[in-house]
């Protein structure tokens, strides 16, 4: 049986960062509002100039060096993300040509906040396949150029950046299981109105924007992913006993303990970066995963347990023994 292993992760995040009291001064809101509702304190918004592809290139060159894996070495260049460079070509192309990886196969996923999770579990089927020995995964975003910035609702919320890891074949595990799901019967919870197809404006004149019913979000969040864990357990052969790390989506505080409730895991097992980086959609979990792992929480042959959920809705898990 051939499985896809971690050798190594990495991740960007944009120099400037912006406090809750920093939001105070612009929409009618409180860090005391903020960090109750949603455990965070502070995100980091890209430069004017930076892109999705100038995080992404920079977390895919950490983890590529931490590897050992040359770009030219690589068969696959796989990135979630809502917030493109460009309509065409795919971010993942523009980060393969300037890596030097030219050649390889190379696509975004557009999953929104699961966007990395679901670049994970493709490749990861890729690489069972045979078809692929060595892929890069990227989850990376500048999802503040959708905020519209005098909404309180919504643009407390998100912040910018990526994560990235590079998946060799093994004959050991590696990623374990993979579930992938998504209900567009849930779009209108949370959307952006506007693109290519439908035109740059909506009805209302508005253009790119966060559209979100975030109590209406946060109830089916929670409920999915309890069925989504066990779900994953069931999948995995495994026990929740057996999970050494819950890396989850970072999106609310409270979720979060939702979740790592479910599973009877203590919150000391539960990487939590939503305080420092609030929700930066598919760059959530990579950033998370590659903190734990530099901070040296992370260790070798333990398991971890990476969950996303977000607009589609999309939601999908990985197990994983590091
Ligand atoms: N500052 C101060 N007050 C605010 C703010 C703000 N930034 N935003 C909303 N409020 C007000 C509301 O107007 C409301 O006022 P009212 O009671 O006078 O009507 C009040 O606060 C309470 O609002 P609720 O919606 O009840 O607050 P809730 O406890 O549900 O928290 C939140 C809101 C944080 C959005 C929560 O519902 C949530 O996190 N939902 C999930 C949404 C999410 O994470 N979306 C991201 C993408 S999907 C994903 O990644 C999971």
């Amino acid at each position: 049986m051939t499985y896809a292993r971690i050798l190594a992760t990495g991740s960007a995040l944009p120099e400037r960062v912006v406090t809750n009291a920093d939001l105070e001064k612009i929409v009618d809101t409180s860090d005391e509002w903020i960090r109750t509702r949603t455990g965070i304190r502070e995100r980091r918004i890209a430069a004017e100039g930076e892109t999705t592809g100038d995080l992404a290139l920079r977390a895919a060159q950490q983890a590529l060096q931490d590897a050992g894996v040359k770009p030219s070495d690589l068969d696959m260049v796989v990135l979630g993300t809502t917030t493109p460079d460009l309509v065409f070509p795919a971010t993942a192309c523009l980060v393969q040509d300037r890596l030097g990886a030219n050649g390889c196969m190379a696509f975004d996923v557009n999953a929104a906040c699961s966007g990395f999770m679901y670049a994970l579990g493709v490749a990861n089927n890729f690489i069972r396949t045979g078809q692929v020995r060595r892929a890069l995964v990227i989850g990376a975003e500048t999802l503040t150029r959708m905020v519209d910035w005098s909404e309180r609702e919504s643009c407390v919320l998100f912040g910018d950046g990526a994560g990235a890891v590079v998946l060799e074949a093994s004959d050991e595990p590696g990623i374990i299981a993979t579930c992938l799901h998504a209900d567009g019967g849930y779009k209108d919870l949370l959307y952006n109105p506007v693109g290519v197809s439908v035109g740059f404006t909506d009805e209302k004149n508005h253009g790119v924007r966060i559209c979100m019913r975030g109590r209406e979000v946060f109830k089916v969040a929670v409920k999915t992913l309890d069925a989504l864990v066990d779900e994953t357990l069931q999948a995995a052969h495994m026990h929740a006993d057996q999970i050494d790390w819950l890396i989850p989506h970072q999106a609310n505080l409270r979720i979060i303990e939702a979740t790592a409730k479910r599973l009877g895991m203590s919150m000391d097992q539960v990487i939590v970066t939503v305080d420092k980086h609030a929700n930066t959609s598919s760059g959530s979990v990579p950033l998370a995963l590659d903190a734990a792992v530099r901070s040296g929480r992370v260790k070798r042959g333990q398991h971890l347990l990476l969950e996303a959920f977000g607009g589609g809705f999309t939601w999908a898990s990985a197990m994983v023994r590091y």
